[in-house]
């Protein structure tokens, strides 16, 4: 059972600058919700009851979003408004949650580091809440905890991109082992054109087992002089022991301008229905 989900939740949101200049690129809502809760609602819906979130400075309100508001809550007690707070109590309830912060941005693989002390020595789950995940049947997490309880290895989640856009990405060379699911072999971050080993990339989902942690910290930063998870991940994978799943869903990308305003349109269509 992976109980824990970490949120690496401390990058500056540069591409939505000025709106993340005080506020984090997370509590960006589509429709009435924060990015960062849909994400948590997906960990919990997998069994993730720890919700381990790596912060920055200025990232605040994602801890108070995650509590209690008593001055809120005592003004619409009772009033036709308490309804709009019934999914947020519900989560409160039913997760807990911790925080660190990270200091310096030096990266997704620096935030997974820094996350160490909260996760402790067990296997656990990642979402980048920036990467919205909707599903009409189980949630992406959800799949990927089937896939990891049959190979008891890391879980990276992936989809087909186009060429062009592969050096948005962590792109994987892997060999079919059933449906939808690879054995990673290779993998590289933000590749060129030319370089890509696949049209496969892996996106904001991951399960990962502890061993990881060692491997960052002596991995070396990478492309951008950022620490890597993808350059760390290399290391198992050619051990044999990341697995690539291609997940059912669509992935909204959040942190970009047009992967914003399409989950804003799509979820605001699938609310309508
Ligand atoms: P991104 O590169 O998408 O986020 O990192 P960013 O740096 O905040 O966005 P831009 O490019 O400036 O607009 C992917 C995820 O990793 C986290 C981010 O918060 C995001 O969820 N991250 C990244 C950290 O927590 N720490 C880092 O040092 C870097």
């Amino acid at each position: 059972m992976v109980e824990t989900c970490l949120f690496p939740a401390a990058g500056y949101g540069t591409r939505f600058l000025p709106a993340t200049k005080a506020m984090p690129k997370e509590m960006l809502p589509i429709l009435t919700k924060p990015l960062i809760q849909y994400g948590v609602e997906e960990a919990l819906n997998a069994g993730c009851r720890t919700m381990a979130i790596v912060t920055g400075r200025g990232k605040r309100s994602i801890e108070d979003h995650f509590d209690i508001s008593y001055e809120l809550e005592h003004q619409i007690k009772d009033t036709s408004k308490e309804k709009f707070l019934t999914e947020i109590r519900n989560i409160m309830e039913t997760a807990t949650f911790s925080y660190t912060r990270q200091k310096e941005m030096r990266g997704l693989g620096h935030a997974i580091l820094t996350g160490e002390t909260l996760v402790g020595r067990n296997p656990f789950a990642v979402i980048l809440a920036d990467d919205l995940c909707f599903s009409e049947g189980e949630g992406v997490l959800t799949q990927m905890m089937r896939i990891y309880e049959k190979y008891r290895c890391c879980v990276v989640a992936i989809e087909e991109v186009d060429s062009h856009e592969a050096h948005k990405y962590g792109i994987i060379a892997a060999d079919v082992i059933e449906e939808k699911i690879f054995r990673v072999k290779d993998m590289i971050e933000k590749p060129q054109k030319e370089k890509a080993p696949s049209n496969l990339a892996i996106i904001g989902r991951y399960i990962l087992t502890p061993d990881i942690f060692n491997i960052l910290r002596t991995t070396k930063p990478g492309i951008n002089g950022e620490l890597q998870i993808t350059d760390a991940l290399l290391e198992l994978a050619k051990l044999g022991r990341v697995i690539g799943y291609k997940f059912e869903g669509i992935r909204y990308d959040c942190g970009s301008i047009d992967g914003f305003v399409r989950a804003t349109n799509d979820f605001y269509q699938r609310m309508q229905k």
